[in-house]
């Protein structure tokens, strides 16, 4: 199994490029089986997540090609198994956008579910009532939801709490139910805004895009869109940034949209970092000042996301003094901290609040991945840490950042896979 080794307190300088979001990818490719034609997907970033989801689409009897220039060609016209098996749906939860399209498509689908996580059950609940509310029948048998819903009728939903994954799975088949539906306490993630686009290019009818409230009118049919470039991922952005500023000198941190990452830069600017922001770029200068210590939570867009939350706690272990963590979109999402602690850290946990006691000289050590972003705070205490630390189980962190190893190391990183 690959591991990464990394040669810690190399100073970072240059220039780093970010890939299309993982997190807009996999709705866009779940989006291509409504359009029932070839789509070509540019902006793909390389993971083991993209892959999972176009076997997924293969399975269905869609046909997937990657192409050299980090795009993807999808054709469904031929889409005829509104399956998705356990296999496929069990190593990623975002399998289970394909809920919505083939309904919409179908009428029915059988999509396994999803299954827990390394920190926490995820439930679907939200998915399954939004749908219900549509008029689809939904039952659950041997694990799997089977479900129908050939004629689906515009309905108003209101989620407890907000939910991407929800948001696009309800939506993509509200836009063809008959009437208005409309979804109370939507996300309004960029990436979600993005999954919206598409398909009002498809033909639905969807307004509100970027606020909580979506109004969909629905269509009765949909138009064929033949290329999208996928947004780029303000997780892997956020991620360079924040490594950018525990161990950089001057960082440029290329092809981003700096205002999907405005809660991040105040995070960084509350920390003594010194930001520059251009337009589709920003920069990390280092100053001889200290790191402050901050206390901030999570929440959803434009908040702080859960997803850098574990990023930032490995920075705030280089800060001057005592800072907080609330994680308040996963209670448990935590199991970073006993893997960082591991590297000289001190961190305590208190119901779902970290206490990160700063100004930690930090000490290579043999460290585990968890899940996706814990195995990315990992990289950037080790960055940080003096000596060699090995990360095992790099498989995690494939599945969410292109090629890391590679652009950590354009900016003097020393980080090698090993086997
Ligand atoms: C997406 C992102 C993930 C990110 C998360 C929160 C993708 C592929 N993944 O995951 O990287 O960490 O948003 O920003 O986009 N919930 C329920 N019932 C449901 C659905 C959700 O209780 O049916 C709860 C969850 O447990 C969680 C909260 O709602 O507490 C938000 O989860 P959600 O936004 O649905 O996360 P995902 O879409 O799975």
């Amino acid at each position: 199994m690959d591991y990464f080794e990394i040669n810690g307190l190399k100073k970072l300088n240059g220039i780093i490029n970010v890939s299309g979001a993982k997190n807009a990818v996999l709705p866009l490719m779940a989006a291509a089986i409504l359009n029932k034609g070839s789509l070509k997907i540019s902006n793909v970033p390389q993971l083991s997540d993209s892959i999972t989801m176009s076997r997924l689409l293969e399975e269905m009897g869609g046909k997937v090609k990657f192409n050299s220039d980090n795009s993807i060609s999808l054709d469904t016209s031929e889409l005829n198994k509104p399956f998705a098996p356990y296999d496929l749906v069990k190593t990623m939860r975002a399998s289970f956008y394909v809920l919505g399209p083939l309904i919409a498509r179908f009428g029915e689908a059988k999509v396994s579910l999803p299954g827990g996580c390394a920190w926490g059950p995820r439930p679907v609940d939200f998915h399954l009532s939004g749908l219900e509310a549509l008029g689809v029948k939904i039952s659950i048998e041997n694990g799997y939801v089977v479900a129908n819903g050939k004629n689906l009728i515009g309905s108003e939903i209101h989620f407890p709490k907000i939910s991407v994954g929800a948001t696009g799975n309800v939506l993509m088949a509200a836009i063809v139910a008959k009437g208005t539906t409309t979804i109370n306490n939507a996300a309004s993630e960029p990436e979600i805004q993005q999954l919206c686009e598409i398909l009002n290019q498809m033909g639905a009818n969807i307004s509100g895009i970027g606020s909580n409230t979506l109004v969909i009118e629905g269509v009765d049919n949909l138009d064929l869109v033949s290329n999208v470039s996928v947004i780029p991922d303000r997780i892997e952005a956020g991620t360079f940034l924040i490594a950018a500023a525990a161990s950089g000198e001057e960082v440029e941190v290329v092809n981003i949209i700096p205002t999907h990452l405005d809660s991040v830069i105040d995070c960084l600017k509350e920390a003594n970092i010194n930001v520059i922001i251009k337009k589709n770029s920003i920069i990390i200068k280092s100053s001889k000042n200290d790191i402050l210590p901050t206390n901030i939570e999570t929440s959803e867009y434009p908040g702080f996301p859960t997803d850098l939350q574990a990023q930032w706690m490995a920075l705030m272990c280089l800060a001057k003094g005592t800072s907080t963590i609330k994680e308040n979109i996963y209670f448990d999402r935590f199991t970073h901290i006993m893997e960082l602690n591991r590297l000289g850290c001190n961190i305590k946990l208190e119901d779902s609040v970290a206490i990160i006691e700063g100004d930690k000289s930090l000490v290579g050590a043999d460290v585990m991945s968890t899940d996706i972003r814990a195995s990315a705070a990992l990289i950037i205490a080790a960055l940080s840490a003096k000596g060699v630390t090995k990360i095992s189980r790099v498989y995690h962190i494939d599945r969410g950042y292109d090629k890391i190893e590679e652009k950590l190391t354009t900016i003097g990183a020393e980080i090698f896979r090993k086997k």
